[in-house]
């Protein structure tokens, strides 16, 4: 089923031939949103799908197995409806298992976004990160990997919580929560021993920077926060190239999908706008398999 959610603005790709790419932004939701922006500043130009795979939210609850699956067909969808020159996966929980098979399956480019634990173990002065991901990325070997690699003479504190991508996703769509609940779910980053205290957090579930203003309100001490969309976006201009001269932004190129719809709302909408998404489609791909 397919319904373009904006009256009189029927997006078809088949009749929307673009002398630039089609740059496919995809996440399990909005929190894809942070990437997406950084990408638009780097390349205006460029036509945009940005896909939520909000039947399947949250992906930080899904067995690995399940989120292969899961990630390979609704691609395979995206990819041939969209036609992309590259994509992005702005989703830590999916890139830290499933960007090898998807390399594997389709020839075009993917950008992954994993935890910045690199760049948290330059940044650290006293040696106490923290890396706020969902439950699924730091159970990854990916990320543990990655702190052994990059981090081994850092305190690294791995923090996957269950309900901060849902709180981000309640902020978009209006339904703020409160503080308290808020900082339920920060409070476990801020470690404070007899050595020293966390300085860098890492924020590796890309909905998380949704929610930095209110973070940077409720820390109980200051902390540089590690948010990797500009890395990104500058990997996706070194595989792409610069914008290509001449070619105007256009507001309908860039369409919004949602493969389940439930929580589009007017907030959601007016959120969606602000970031240059000014059309909504819902392609719905239910998720059939709901247990991990
Ligand atoms: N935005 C996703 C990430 O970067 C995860 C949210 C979810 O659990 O679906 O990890």
């Amino acid at each position: 089923m397919r319904v373009d959610l904006l009256a009189g603005a029927l997006y078809n790709p088949a009749v929307m031939p673009s002398p630039v790419p089609t740059i496919l932004v995809f996440d399990s939701g909005l929190g894809g949103l942070t990437v997406f922006s950084e990408v638009l500043k780097a390349r205006p130009d460029a036509r945009f799908v940005y896909a939520a795979d909000d039947a399947g939210f949250p992906y930080g609850r899904l067995s690995e197995a399940v989120l292969v699956e899961r990630v390979g067909a609704v691609m395979e969808r995206l990819i041939g409806l969209h036609d992309p020159k590259i994509v992005v996966v702005a989703c830590n929980t999916a890139s830290t298992v499933v960007l090898p098979h998807l390399r594997k399956r389709f020839s075009i480019p993917f950008v992954g976004t994993v935890p910045a634990i690199k760049p948290a173990a330059r940044t650290t002065q006293t040696g106490y990160i923290s890396v706020l991901a969902t439950p699924g990325t730091v159970a990854r070997d990916y990320t543990r990997d990655l702190v052994e690699t990059y981090a081994a003479g850092c305190k690294v504190n791995l923090v996957g919580s269950r309900r901060l991508a849902g709180f981000a996703e309640a902020e978009l769509a209006g339904n703020p929560v409160s503080d308290e609940e808020l900082l339920d779910e920060l409070m476990p980053c801020f470690v404070e021993e007899e050595g020293g205290r966390t300085d860098v957090v890492a924020l590796s579930c890309t909905h998380y920077p949704l929610l930095l203003p209110r973070f940077q309100t409720l820390a109980p001490w200051p902390v540089t926060w590690i948010d990797p969309a500009p890395a990104i976006a500058r990997r996706v201009i070194q595989l792409i190239g610069e914008t290509v001269p001449g070619h105007e932004a256009d507001d309908d190129e860039a369409v919004a999908v949602f493969t389940d719809g439930a929580g589009i709302g007017v907030p959601l909408r007016a959120a969606l706008h602000v970031r240059g998404l000014s059309q909504v489609v819902v392609e719905s791909w239910p998720m059939l398999q709901t247990a991990p």
